[in-house]
This record gives structure tokens, C-alpha cells and sequence, in this order.
């Protein structure tokens, strides 16, 4: 990890593997904020630089959002350390799979709402931090920043502008650095921690490379990615990208 002229620590990863990077993600077609789903999402880990700045608040007394909670792969990693944890998502089907997974671990605390996080206001859920995975837009930072009582926590992972770099496609959602700590700056926070997680993975085929967006086709298909990446891989580029912004800020 090195610390650039701004003070943001930058890790940056080139790997060789030809291993499948898909999950969880978040794209900038139209208006939506979507998530791939399939096995390959739900095998996808939570970044442990970003578990770790949020276990390192007092999370036993806390009441926790986790905005965009999809089937609650943050919120169900939280509840057993906080207090209480509310997921929203507008998806129902996955808060509905939250809900099932939350009652077939037994977790009392943990509660699954059907919610526009960029529509509603996160009062409503009285939340002493508010935490957000790969769902990230300009009104969540403003929910956030509402919400929150000075001194409390906003810790969020999203996507970094050179996401996919490769194909060409910046998504609507990827913020880089500087324009994230303007919004937040704006919204009342105070940045402790920003750091850009990019991982530029090498590939030694086509063959491998294509391989390693298997799960992603019919999304890239439809905004347009696929045939920038393809043409990438034809000019002989066998990379592929994943960048992240892991973020923790106050609220001043
Ligand atoms: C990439 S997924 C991330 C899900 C989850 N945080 C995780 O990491 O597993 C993005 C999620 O945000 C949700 N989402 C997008 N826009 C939303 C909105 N305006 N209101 C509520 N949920 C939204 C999607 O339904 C999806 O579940």
C-alpha cells in the first residue's frame, strides 16, 4: 500500500490467474443501480481492509442501515456484532432471501425493508452509522449525511473509476477520489479513511480473459460493454480491472 501526494492510500494489485472475477457489481446503465446475480455473486467476499474499519466502531451499542443490502451479504457479516441492523433494498425478491437467511441463522436483530435508498429518508430507520456495499449514488451520500448526528459513522465500498477500465464504459456510479471526497465534504462528512483496492488481473488467452467475465455477458451485452471488451481482447489487451473506493467518514 503506498500513500499518494493526497494522502489516499492506493493498493494496487497485478495478478496472473485466469480465476473468474464476477459478483456483485454496479453498473451505469440508465437509472439503475443493479447487481449480478448468480452463484458467482454470492461467492464474492467483502473486502477485509473495509470489515475491519467498521469493527473497529463500538458496533455492540449500535443501530446499523446497510443501504442497497441485496440479499444481505454486508448486513448478515454485521449482525451478529451490532445491536440492530436494517437492510433496504427496492429489489423485493432479495430482501426477501435476506429475511430468509437471517431467520435460518436465528438473527433476531436484523431486519429486511423494501426501500428506494435514493426516494426515502433514513431517519426513518434511526440509524447510529450507515454503511453501504457496492450500492453507492449521489442521494444515498445526501440520505447519509441527513441522517446521521455529528460524530457518527458512514462506511461504504464502490466502485472506483477505473472499474472495467477495459471496456471502455465508465459507470454512472464509479466516483474517483476526488469527487468522492467533495460529495462527502459537501454532505458534512469528514474523510478518515479512503483508499482505491484495484486489482488489474492479467490473463495468458482470449480464451481466459473471456473466461474470466463468464457471468457478466448478458449484462455487458445489453450496455454495451461486451463489444468494447471483445474488441480490447482482439487488439491483443488481456487484462481486466476491479477497482474499488473503501471509504469511512464522520459526520462533522
Ligand atoms: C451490487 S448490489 C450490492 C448488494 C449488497 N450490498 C452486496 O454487496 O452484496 C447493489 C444493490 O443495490 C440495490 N439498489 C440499487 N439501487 C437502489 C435503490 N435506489 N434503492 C434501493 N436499493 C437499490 C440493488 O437492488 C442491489 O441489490
Amino acid at each position: 500500500m503506498a500513500n499518494d501526494e493526497r494522502g489516499i492510500s492506493t493498493t494496487e494489485r497485478t495478478l496472473t490467474s485466469p480465476n473468474v472475477i464476477g459478483g456483485m457489481t454496479l453498473m451505469g446503465g440508465q437509472d439503475t443501480i443493479e447487481c449480478v446475480t448468480g452463484a458467482a455473486a454470492k461467492t464474492t467476499g467483502i473486502s477485509p481492509t473495509f470489515l475491519g474499519l467498521l469493527a473497529a466502531e463500538p458496533l455492540a451499542g449500535l443501530s446499523v442501515l446497510d443501504v442497497g443490502t441485496g440479499w444481505g451479504r454486508l448486513a448478515l457479516e454485521l449482525a451478529p456484532r451490532c445491536r440492530r441492523i436494517v437492510g433496504i433494498d427496492r429489489e423485493r425478491s432479495l430482501i426477501e432471501d435476506a429475511r430468509r437467511r437471517a431467520a435460518a441463522a436465528g438473527m433476531a436483530n436484523a431486519e429486511f425493508v423494501v426501500a428506494d435508498a435514493e426516494a426515502c429518508e433514513y431517519q426513518t430507520f434511526t440509524p447510529d452509522m450507515v454503511v453501504a456495499h457496492l450500492c453507492m449514488s449521489d442521494a444515498i451520500i445526501e440520505r447519509a449525511g441527513r441522517a446521521l448526528a455529528p460524530g457518527r459513522l458512514f462506511g461504504f465500498v464502490a466502485f472506483e473509476a477505473e472499474q472495467w477500465r477495459e471496456t471502455g464504459r465508465r459507470s454512472r456510479f464509479s466516483y474517483d477520489e476526488a469527487r468522492a471526497r467533495a460529495l462527502l465534504d459537501a454532505n458534512g462528512f469528514a474523510v478518515e479513511h479512503l483508499e482505491v483496492d484495484r486489482d488489474t488481473r492479467r490473463y495468458d488467452s482470449v480464451e481466459a480473459a473471456l473466461a474470466a467475465v463468464v457471468g457478466l455477458e448478458d449484462k455487458w451485452r445489453s450496455d454495451g460493454r461486451w463489444f468494447r471488451y471483445i474488441k480490447f481482447l482482439e487488439e491483443g489487451g488481456r487484462t481486466l480491472t476491479r477497482s474499488h473506493l473503501i471509504v469511512k467518514a464522520r459526520r462533522r
